[in-house]
């Protein structure tokens, strides 16, 4: 799904809506119900990042509600401040839902009163496109399409009763605010996605290599590594650049979220301009001007150097990287202490058949301990079992999707 674009939204203080007036009591209820009271968020993300994800949303003041006995993500609670925050920070993070309500279902009734006390008005911008996601196991509601036309039955009352268009239904491609419907067995929560598009496109990487790294994987694999920033760098089979950037990202303490990232949420009524826009001043203000040590991106194919430098360009970060193209078999090690060495080294059918990959991880073992000694290896895997043929020790995992399969980020240290 795309951002949806920004509508009008309630100027601070006054009671018009980009210069026009606001329906009667919409800026009363704005600072009454968006702005006033601390709301549950959620922060969705692929299966097996809650870990990264929790440590992150400490790291940045938030504080996470107690885990969800389905995983997939991590709650927390605040004012719009903290969805924003959320939004503006979290590496991996897939996207952020505010909880419009989580009650206990047993009946249609239940479903239609707890709908209808949202204040719909204040979070979805008149006669805007909406879509409904509803997604039921072991629910009363047993019927998806009539818990999502009694949502948008709810949600159209609440904006018409002060005389504001209902949203109306978006067409598929079209892009628009989401509202997410879960019920599993008694419970039922109604969430509004306030991030819009996918948080891993952060917004810089338009130039793909052949099988780029997805960034929230990217950060993850960063985070087990518990890279900061403070010691050097090295990808040397960087493709697109993902890792090198998301690391440059961390070493300088920039936001996830490239400047010309839109979210769903801007586009909300109760959307506070000013804060947000101080939110970004803010981090961009706190950066570093420049990462602290050297960070470095190798590939063997031109394609790959023409892309990462590209993508980097548009992070901000090209001044960071340094890119160069060369073969990892050939190459010295960078001159200097050791560092972390990242990589997702190509695999299965890139390689012609998975054994070929299983002898191009031997490859990789042997020219590590020989070349590497000292340096840690943080490294994403499509089969568990290449960990024992790199060899490293003391390795931490964490197992994750991507691209269909379930992969190993690996973190240890070279053997010798
Ligand atoms: C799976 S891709 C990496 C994708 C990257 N993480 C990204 O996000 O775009 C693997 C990369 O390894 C590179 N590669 C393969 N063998 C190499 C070698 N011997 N030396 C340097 N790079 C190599 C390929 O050119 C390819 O770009």
């Amino acid at each position: 799904m795309n951002t949806p674009s920004r509508g009008p939204q309630h100027n601070e203080g006054a009671d018009t809506c980009q210069g026009k007036p606001c329906p009667p009591n919409l800026a009363r209820r704005v600072k009454r119900h968006a702005w006033a009271p601390a709301w549950n968020w959620f922060a969705v993300c692929a299966p097996g990042l809650e870990g990264p994800l929790f440590q992150e949303m400490r790291a940045l003041g938030l504080e996470p509600l107690p885990a969800e006995p389905d995983g997939g993500g991590v709650g927390f609670r605040g004012k719009l401040e903290a969805g924003y925050l959320a939004n503006l920070w979290l590496r991996c993070c897939a996207r952020v839902l505010l909880r419009l309500a989580d009650f206990r279902v047993r009946t249609w009734d239940d479903l239609v009163r707890q709908a209808r006390a949202i204040p719909w008005e204040v979070f979805l911008p008149a006669g805007a496109p909406l879509r409904v996601k509803v997604s039921l196991k072991g629910s009363n509601l047993k019927h998806s399409g009539r818990v999502a036309e009694e949502v948008l039955a709810a949600a159209a009352a609440s904006l018409g009763k002060i005389g504001l268009a209902p949203p109306g239904l978006a067409a598929s491609q079209e892009p628009a605010q989401a509202i997410m419907v879960r019920g599993v067995d008694r419970r039922c929560q109604i969430s509004l996605d306030a991030s819009g598009e996918h948080l891993h496109k952060r917004g810089y990487r338009l130039a793909a290599g052949k099988a780029p790294l997805r960034e929230d994987l990217a950060a993850a694999l960063l985070a087990l590594a518990g890279y900061d920033g403070s010691q050097p760098f090295l990808d040397p089979m960087c493709g697109a650049g993902t890792l090198a950037i998301e690391a440059a990202l961390l070493a300088r303490g920039l936001p996830a979220l490239g400047e010309e990232r839109d979210l769903a949420m801007l586009a909300w009524p109760c959307h506070r301009e000013p804060t947000w826009r101080h939110l970004r001043e803010k981090a961009l203000a706190q950066a570093l001007a420049a990462a602290p040590q050297p960070i470095l991106a190798r590939d063997a194919q031109t394609s790959a150097i023409k892309a990462a430098t590209a993508n980097a360009q548009r992070a901000g970060v090209a001044a960071d990287l340094a890119i160069a193209k060369a073969d990892f078999f050939q190459t010295p090690p960078p001159a200097g202490p050791p560092g972390l060495l990242a990589m997702n080294p190509p695999y299965g059918k890139r390689l012609g058949s998975v054994r070929q990959a299983g002898e191009f991880a031997q490859r990789l073992g042997a020219h590590l301990a020989s070349h590497y000694p000292g340096w840690r290896v943080a490294v994403m895997l499509y089969l568990p079992q290449w960990l024992e043929v790199l060899g490293l020790r003391d390795a931490r995992t964490l197992a994750a999707p991507f691209g269909g399969l379930k992969v190993t980020l690996a973190v240890g240290k070279v053997k010798g």
